[in-house]
């Protein structure tokens, strides 16, 4: 059967809504800098608008954490594939990623950079599925609440496939 992507957040909502997001890290963040560290890949789109809807200077790294094999479940099989290249020590920090999900990954993350003693250390996502929550995860910045549904485009993938739809769509087989 085919896989046919429907749209059900287009661009400008995305837009709006990560515009009104930036607004309001930069009101919680007035002092700089902010590491915005992104998880490798589906959040790169993501933060390219969020990092430019910031006004507090910011600096942006990039993490890399699988936990998914090519299917659309979690393996709940988490590791990091490639690490930070500076020390977050007494920094500002907001982890951005696509979507939570179970909440594995971010369970395993916050814990990882936990240890390393940032200033202050937050969450922001475009897109949160509550229903799917296995571990319990605190999400500071939460840009869409979205049904279980699994969606692609705006960074977000299936099997490496649709990362670069402008809108986000709903992958449903025809
Ligand atoms: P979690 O550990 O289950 O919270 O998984 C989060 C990760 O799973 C996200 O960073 C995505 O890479 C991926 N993921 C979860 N749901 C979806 C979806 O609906 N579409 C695409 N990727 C998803
Ligand atoms: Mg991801």
């Amino acid at each position: 059967m085919a896989l046919v992507p429907r749209v059900f957040l287009t661009s400008e909502q995305i837009r709006t809504r990560v515009d009104e997001m930036g607004a309001q890290i930069t009101a919680d963040f007035p002092e700089g800098p902010i590491y915005l560290i992104a998880i490798l890949k589906g959040a790169f789109v993501f933060l390219a608008d969020l990092a430019r809807a910031i006004d507090t200077p910011s600096r942006v790294e990039f993490i890399g954490i699988s936990s998914y094999g090519r299917g659309k479940t979690t393996s709940g099989q988490v590791k990091m594939t490639k690490d930070l290249d500076v020390s977050i020590e007494g920094h500002h920090v907001l982890v951005v990623e696509d979507i939570v999900d179970s909440g594995v990954t971010l369970t395993y993350l916050m814990n990882v950079l936990r240890q390393r003693r940032p200033k202050t250390l937050h969450i922001a996502t475009l897109l949160d599925k509550p229903e799917r929550r296995l571990r319990p995860v605190e999400v500071t910045y939460v840009g869409f609440k979205i049904p279980d549904e699994f969606v692609v485009g705006y960074g977000l993938d299936f099997a490496e496939d649709y990362r670069n739809l402008r809108d986000i769509c709903i992958l449903s087989e025809a």
